[in-house]
């Protein structure tokens, strides 16, 4: 078995899936709440048509992949993403829309249960954009200004200051493709898969209503293990 980085561990720990690549050994994570549980910021129907249809579509599809390309066995998915340039178009868009997803489930929480901030995470805000107010204003307006499919995301750049950025499609910031690169430990899903069935072409809506629902424990934890 291939030793994995600290990192690697804590992340597949994190993210509650397998570390290593077999054929066909990437799952579809279970959600870590019921269906309903985000309502009213995300209904139910979007939920499960997001997490059972769109979700395992891509690890269906990245499955598929590691199938009939042998150079990815035994690698975990941060291994791919990395190293995403060397495959297939499919490889990039699948393992990417396997990570997002099961990061973007774990980033939300129930409101009840978002607690806050860390000291640490809220000082590193307030030290690179000023305030949270002013970091949920620049989060909100670059999700809302993303042209067609991507995700807005909340990064650790190498650095180890955080810095908002964007990306198409289903690419990601640890991607070898994809300028800033960094680890994301706060990520949105503005794919109209996410919000359509409840909120149609109202994007700033959905983006409104989902600050209800982010898990700060879990941005604080991620942030925590960056560090
Ligand atoms: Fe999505």
């Amino acid at each position: 078995m291939r030793l994995l980085s600290s990192r690697h561990a804590k992340l597949a720990l994190l993210l509650c899936m397998p570390m290593l690549a077999h054929a066909s050994t990437f799952e579809l994570p279970a959600l870590p709440y019921a269906k309903d549980a985000l309502a009213p910021s995300i209904d139910a129907s979007t939920m499960d048509i997001h997490h059972g249809k769109h979700h395992q579509g891509y690890v269906n599809n990245l499955n598929a992949e590691v199938e009939k390309d042998p150079r990815l066995a035994g690698l975990s998915l941060q291994q791919i993403l990395e190293g995403v340039s060397a495959y297939a178009p499919a490889v990039r868009n699948n393992a990417g829309g396997h990570f997002n997803h099961s990061l973007f489930w774990h980033v939300m929480a129930p409101p009840v249960e978002v607690g806050q901030s860390s000291d640490a995470l809220s000082a590193q805000i307030v030290a690179d954009f000023g305030s949270m107010e002013a970091f949920k204003t620049q989060f909100s307006e670059a999700a809302s200004k993303i042209f067609g499919s991507g995700w807005a995301w909340l990064i650790v750049t190498p650095d180890g200051t955080l810095q908002i950025s964007t990306t198409a499609n289903q690419d990601n910031p640890l991607m070898d493709t994809v300028t800033p690169r960094g680890t994301p430990i706060l990520g949105l899903d503005v794919w109209e898969h996410a919000y359509y069935l409840n909120y149609q072409n109202k994007r700033m809506d959905y983006i409104a209503a989902w600050w209800n629902v982010v898990n700060w424990n879990e941005v604080s934890q991620r942030f925590a293990l960056t560090r």
